[in-house]
């Protein structure tokens, strides 16, 4: 089967406040966020979505406490390794943007590993973003080139395809660092789910919206993605 082109990414916003409203740490909202994100894997895989790119934890995110950290980094290890069967069920492919450099063993060795079992899915390619910044990936892929100006190149040296739509649950509305020169000419879509509560349903409804938007990319073409209207 041959994968889809389109490419969907979602900055997964709202872990904290989904906790807090429960009087929970802010952990087990992490820990349900991880559970949604197995959910709409197997949903994007199901409507025929090619590329997910997640937002799992950005460069910024070292910020955080050092407990809250390290609880991110369990659980991207508990992750990949409990995902496995889910993957090659759904014909998942994983593989993991950003600096590997900073992230704890245990973590680093479980993204070999899944990247590596799961290397034949053909169904869906999930990206997951860690320890991810897109102004770096910008500064390292401009480092690779001779200073000719030519964009193509630019974009094979990214190595990062561009986005059709970009969602954000949580309420807020900006990109935060995440696949900046990917999301040039992607739909933009904002939700007030809280990520831990973003299910099947609500990726339906903005794969719906999306497929009512006129995307010109700058020109007078005005026509909803074929994709979708071919029931990709
Ligand atoms: C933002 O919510 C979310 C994150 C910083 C982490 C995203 C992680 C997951 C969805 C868990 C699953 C991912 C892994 C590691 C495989 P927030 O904490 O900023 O929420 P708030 O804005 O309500 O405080």
């Amino acid at each position: 089967m041959t994968q889809s082109t389109l490419h969907v990414a979602i900055i997964m916003d709202g872990n904290g406040r989904w906790a807090d409203r429960r009087g929970l740490p802010r952990f087990a909202g992490h820990r349900s966020g991880e559970r949604a994100l197995r959910g709409v894997t197997k949903a994007a895989s199901r409507q025929g979505i090619g590329t997910l790119t997640v937002y799992a934890f950005s460069a910024d995110n070292w910020k955080r406490p050092p407990a809250e950290v390290r609880a991110l980094m369990f659980l991207l290890e508990t992750h990949l390794a409990k995902e496995m069967d889910m993957c090659r069920e759904n014909g998942v492919r994983l593989s993991v943007i950003g600096r590997r450099d900073r992230i704890p063993e245990g973590a680093r060795l479980a993204i070999e590993e899944a990247e590596r079992i799961t290397r034949g899915g053909s169904q869906l390619h999930l990206r997951l973003a860690v320890d991810y910044s897109s102004r770096d990936a910008l500064v390292e892929a401009s480092k690779c080139l001779a200073n000719d100006g030519d964009r193509s190149r630019f974009a094979a040296e990214l190595d990062s395809p561009d986005v059709d739509l970009l969602i954000r649950t949580g309420g807020e509305k900006r990109l935060s660092d995440f696949l900046l020169w990917e999301c040039a000419y992607a739909e933009l879509y904002f939700t007030p789910v809280l990520w831990p509560d973003f299910n099947e349903d609500d990726l339906t409804e903005a794969l719906a919206d999306y497929s009512k938007r006129q995307r010109r990319f700058g020109g007078l073409i005005e026509k909803a993605d074929p994709r979708l209207a071919a029931g990709v």
